[in-house]
């Protein structure tokens, strides 16, 4: 019998591709993923392990990890039933639009943001509603504004500090968005941390309808661990929580997480370290001729050049691993690589340089 194996599989599997990160995972200067230049010191590794270890490993975890929920919540200073913990918060994206989206459901997604908004829509089949950025990669905040009315969408997520274009929305334009659509807005706030501009936090205490998304990932040095967070009002969490898996944070998780923000001076120091060489790297680009940087309120810088396969080929022949972002709308050309350590943006910006001039 000749089976078609795609006819026992969801339909929308054929619209979208698995997860990949273009150029891999491995390079001598690896600037493509946005991750912190800085492990954990191996005093606090060695702290968090030996607690580990006294843990019962044949045990699960709490079905909801509580000790590294109220860690969080004593750390924002929110209640422990307003935070829900997952396993990097792309397992909470994932929870948070099956509890939001289905057949007939409409999400309002901002264009480029994040690839994976609009993969998981497809997935739960939703109808995507996108809206450009301006040409500048900023928000268009007045059309999202008129689109989500218009087309009266049920949900929108929004990147800010966005991912893949640095920019970010003020408290007041998410206010904006909050207080006049009718939708349950999620604010991504992965690199927050790095931005100028305020958390939305506050929003929650004055609308119903919001929910931030943290991640451990970037700021916190985590990518390796896992650790993602909602935080809403305690009621709407309850509700958006219903999808999630089952004991998804690990005990490992949880002891990290607590003993990190006990901690926090390890944080704020590479956080400062990463604003003044992301603004340094970002003064030295601008004087280049035929690489345009943009400004970023993120841990990475975006630049447009002629040709973004050549000079991508060209940093990797130097073992530089950026990210090509040129398949983004608006982003012809792009790339985007991240601040690492002090040598690597002088080896970076040391390759642009020789490419510039190469390129004139
Ligand atoms: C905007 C945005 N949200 C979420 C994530 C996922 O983070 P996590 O590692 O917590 O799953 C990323 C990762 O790059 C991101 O850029």
């Amino acid at each position: 019998m000749q089976r078609d194996i795609m006819r026992y599989l969801n339909p929308s599997l054929r619209e979208i591709e698995a997860y990949s990160v273009e150029g891999g995972q491995q390079a001598a200067i690896k600037l493509n993923q946005n991750e912190s230049p800085f492990d954990l010191p191996m005093w606090l590794k060695e702290a968090i392990v030996a607690e580990f270890v006294r843990e019962p490993w044949n045990r699960y975890p709490d079905i909801l990890p509580y000790r590294g929920m109220k860690a969080y919540a004593n750390f924002l200073g929110v209640p422990v039933e307003g935070v829900m913990m997952g396993n990097g918060s792309n397992e909470l994206l994932y929870t948070i639009f099956l509890a939001c989206l289905g057949p007939g459901r409409k999400i309002l997604v901002p264009d480029p943001s994040f690839s994976l908004y609009e993969k998981i829509a497809l997935l739960l089949q939703a109808t995507i509603v996108k809206v450009p950025m301006k040409v500048s990669l900023d928000f268009d905040v007045d059309a999202i504004l008129r689109r989500a009315q218009e087309e009266a969408v049920d949900f929108i997520v929004l990147s800010s500090p966005n991912n893949p274009t640095g920019k970010s929305l003020t408290v007041d334009e998410i206010r904006r968005i909050v207080s006049s659509c009718d939708a349950l807005v999620l604010v991504d706030e992965a690199y927050i941390e790095f931005s100028r501009q305020e958390s939305a936090l506050p929003l929650i205490e004055e609308f119903p309808n919001v929910v931030v998304l943290r991640t451990m990932s970037k700021a916190l040095a985590l990518a390796g661990m896992r650790i993602g967070f909602a935080i809403g009002r305690p009621q709407l969490i309850a509700e958006i929580a219903k999808p999630k898996i089952p004991f998804a944070s690990n005990r490992l998780a949880e002891i990290t997480l607590r003993q990190v923000l006990e901690n926090y001076a390890i944080v704020t120091d590479a956080v400062s370290y990463i604003l003044n060489a992301r603004d340094a790297l970002y003064g030295e680009l601008v004087s280049l001729h035929r690489v345009e940087p943009f400004m970023s309120d993120t841990n990475f810088l975006i630049i447009r050049v002629p040709d973004a396969g050549e000079v991508f080929r060209r940093l990797s022949s130097r073992g530089i691993l950026v990210r090509n972002v040129s398949g983004y709308h608006l982003m012809e050309n792009c790339l985007r690589f991240n601040i690492g350590l002090p040598d690597e943006n002088s080896r970076m910006l040391e390759a642009l340089l020789s490419i510039d001039g190469s390129m004139a």
